[in-house]
């Protein structure tokens, strides 16, 4: 585990550019809910893992008529943020404090059917992430999947040049898409924000041929990359080869979460 803390700042400069230094955020989300081993009408719980501004619940809880969440995070004004967001949806959502790289939060996740983080897990080591792939594929219940989109750790020294030029390209053009200016894509740039260009020794993550292989030996039962672009990737794990009767339709999770995020 590390010593290292997301701060208050961490979250502000965050949410000012978000939108933009995020790959095809909805295109995650959208994978992300298609991937759910549940249907749209089934009632299941999920947890989310450093919900952060909660656009991710909010999809979730619109998505899944019947789901519950519980979205998790350190930080309070994160917290406070996906509160807004998923106020709505009564009580079939709700938020609380936990720490990732501790296990007292573990009793959390008992019996849950879906567990998701997206841009969290990269902050835990290797042996914080094959603790915490134990630790909920003990808890799912028999059907249930964990779900990560993440940075991932390149193996080469020319992925790692793809991925960090792909990470500049796509947020380059988000900003241009999104505010007609280059001035995120400059500040990106400034706070070394692309882990590929600047790598930092609080940003830990891991191969992800390394975390496929945790995934199978903390017990689940198939385990797969189903998304890869500019060093982030949407990966995890099922407990039962069993999926859903009626997934959701891509289109409409995506039709969804290009909705939550305007
Ligand atoms: C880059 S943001 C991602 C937020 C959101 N999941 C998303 O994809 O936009 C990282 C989030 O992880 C949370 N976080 C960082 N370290 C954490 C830790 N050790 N335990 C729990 N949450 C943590 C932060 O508060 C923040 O909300």
């Amino acid at each position: 585990m590390t010593d290292w803390q997301w701060s208050e700042a961490n979250s502000n400069m965050y949410r000012q550019f978000s939108h933009v230094v995020v790959p095809h955020r909805a295109e995650q989300i959208a994978t992300l809910m298609s991937l759910f081993p549940f249907g749209v009408d089934e009632t299941f719980r999920v947890v989310e893992l450093a919900s952060g501004e909660g656009y991710l619940a909010q999809a979730i809880l619109t998505a899944f008529p019947n789901a519950t969440l519980l979205a998790l995070d350190i930080e309070a004004t994160m917290r406070r943020d996906t509160a807004a967001r998923i106020a709505g949806f009564g009580e079939r959502g709700a938020v609380g404090a936990f720490d990732m790289a501790q296990p007292d939060w573990y009793p959390q996740i008992d019996g849950a059917d879906v567990v998701v983080s997206s841009l969290c897990v990269h902050h835990l080591d290797r042996a914080g992430k094959r603790a915490l792939f134990k630790a909920v594929a003990d808890r799912l219940s028999p059907r249930g999947a964990l779900l990560i989109a993440d940075l991932i750790e390149p193996q080469r020294i020319e992925a790692r040049k793809v991925f960090a030029a792909g990470w500049d390209a796509v947020t380059g053009a988000q900003a241009h898409a999104a505010t007609g200016s280059d001035a995120l894509f400059q500040m990106f740039v400034e706070k070394e924000w692309n882990f590929f260009a600047y790598p930092d020794p609080v940003d830990t993550p891991s191969p992800i041929s390394h975390q496929l292989l945790w995934l199978s030996e903390a017990g689940f039962a198939s385990v797969d990359v189903f998304w890869l672009q500019a060093g982030h990737a949407i990966y995890g794990g099922y407990k039962a080869a069993e999926g859903a009767s009626t997934p959701i339709p891509y289109a409409d999770a995506l039709r969804i979460a290009q909705a939550v995020l305007v």
